[in-house]
């Protein structure tokens, strides 16, 4: 059966609603290159305006899974549970994670993702270790999630293909902002990896794709529901994103950190962020002791020799981890200064981290270089006290005329009122 694709697109921009046949029958003709990038960029932009309903969405969903390979490590014994966040600044809470609940007995088969936009990307904080690699093959993913129960690559160009060419096609048409398409993209590939648990870490503020708390649940409450009507045991925390997590944004910056955190240490945000989710997928794995066996797996050194062996194993150089000051830091330094004494009120995710970008610590289009050792340490965070002239970040980078543009937009992202803040609360709820 085939159908015409102006007729489906206008049935969606008209408010109709599509069946599964021809919503399998789209996606996999687009997947083919039978059906144009304009062709489905007017189908995205419909679905923005349109949305799609739980039926279609199930279908959407479901086509997007079917387009590549799914995944299956029903021979490894332990339970595997796996956790996304949608993205934010300073957001390295996957590396000390995942080795953290791998050590306490869950299987991580872990697919993580690039810098994009003004958000960072595990991957290319993980390939800022000499010799990390990150693009395994199927078998060599396997191998390494067999042996040491924790991978932590790339997705692989058989999982979910609909997704890759339509996250891109969508990313250049400003048809990235849809509960229906964003849960459809994120829990196809997760789908995809032969999990029994997800764990989604559901970001609001600022610095997330959802600004607002009402979106950033209708977002959670869609990708949970997609997740156990297959199955997967899935759970949400909304976590707040208006600043960046942690006092480190950039890559070799953000590894020295989360090694911080595998080590007992590291800031509170950070730790805290880390064990609410931990205990999460603790639960979804049926292992009993939450909180206290993670800490347990800090103390006893565990969680630390498994990222020490994970690194091995995907070729990195162990030796950085035992001495993370062997990892690059960008030639110049600059620091700025609080203008006035008083306390910070803001400190905005989405300034810090697209100013972290344009220096070079991510990625404005696709193909663009990453420098490892560009980054920003924010001293000064919501809540801080500071007196005019102490310095509210220190700022490393590579290039003196990249820098000139972006000082002032930078000094922006903090204000600094007379009477004390509260830090906002990093949980904010959980779903599922
Ligand atoms: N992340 C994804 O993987 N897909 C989206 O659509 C948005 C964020």
């Amino acid at each position: 059966m085939t159908y015409s694709v102006v007729e489906l697109i206008e049935a969606k921009r008209d408010g109709k609603k599509l069946d599964s046949d021809q919503i399998a029958w789209l996606i996999d003709a687009y997947t083919r290159g039978e059906v144009p990038d304009y062709q489905m960029s007017a189908m995205a932009m419909a679905i923005v305006w349109r949305g799609l309903d739980g039926d279609e969405l199930a279908a959407w969903t479901r086509a997007m899974l079917e387009s590549g390979d799914v995944l299956d490590f029903s021979h490894i014994p332990a339970a595997k549970v796996d956790k996304h966040s949608t993205g934010g600044v300073g957001d390295k809470i996957s590396i000390p994670l995942a080795p953290l609940v791998a050590a306490c007995g869950v299987a991580v088969p872990m697919m993580s993702g690039r810098a994009l936009g003004h958000t960072g990307g595990t991957l290319d904080k993980l390939e800022s270790i000499p010799g990390f690699t990150t693009g395994l093959d199927k078998e060599r993913f396997a191998g390494i999630l067999a042996e040491h129960n924790l991978v932590l690559a790339g997705q692989s160009a058989t999982i979910a293909p609909a997704d890759k060419k339509l996250y891109s096609l969508r990313d250049a048409t400003g048809t990235v902002p849809s509960i229906p398409l964003i849960a459809s993209s994120i829990m196809s590939k997760k789908l995809a990896e032969g999990l029994d648990g997800l764990v989604l870490d559901v970001k609001t503020g600022s610095g997330a794709f959802m600004k607002t708390l009402e979106d950033s649940r209708r977002l959670a409450g869609t990708m949970v529901g997609i997740g156990n009507s297959y199955g997967v045991k899935t759970v949400a925390l909304i976590t707040s994103m208006e600043q960046p997590l942690g006092n480190e944004v950039g890559n070799a910056s953000e590894i020295r950190e989360s090694i911080d955190v595998l080590r007992g240490g590291g800031p509170a945000d950070i730790r805290e962020l880390t064990f609410a989710l931990g205990e999460v997928m603790l639960e979804l794995a049926g292992i009993d002791g939450g909180r206290d066996r993670l800490q347990q797996a800090i103390d006893d050194g565990s969680a630390l020799q498994k990222f020490i062996d994970v690194t091995r194993a995907h070729g990195g150089d162990t030796t950085v981890i035992e001495d993370p000051s062997k990892l690059a830091v960008a030639p110049e330094e600059e620091h700025i200064a609080a203008p006035t004494d008083g306390y910070v009120t803001r400190c905005d995710a989405m300034t810090i981290g697209a100013v972290a970008t344009r220096l070079g610590a991510g990625r404005e289009k696709v193909d663009d270089e990453v420098d490892p050792g560009v980054g920003i340490t924010l001293l000064k965070k919501i809540g801080d006290q500071v007196s005019k002239g102490e310095t509210l970040a220190v700022v490393r980078f590579a290039e003196p005329q990249r820098w000139e543009r972006q000082r002032s937009h930078l000094q922006t992202a903090w204000e600094i009122g007379a009477d004390p803040v509260d830090p906002p609360g990093l949980v904010i709820d959980r779903i599922g």
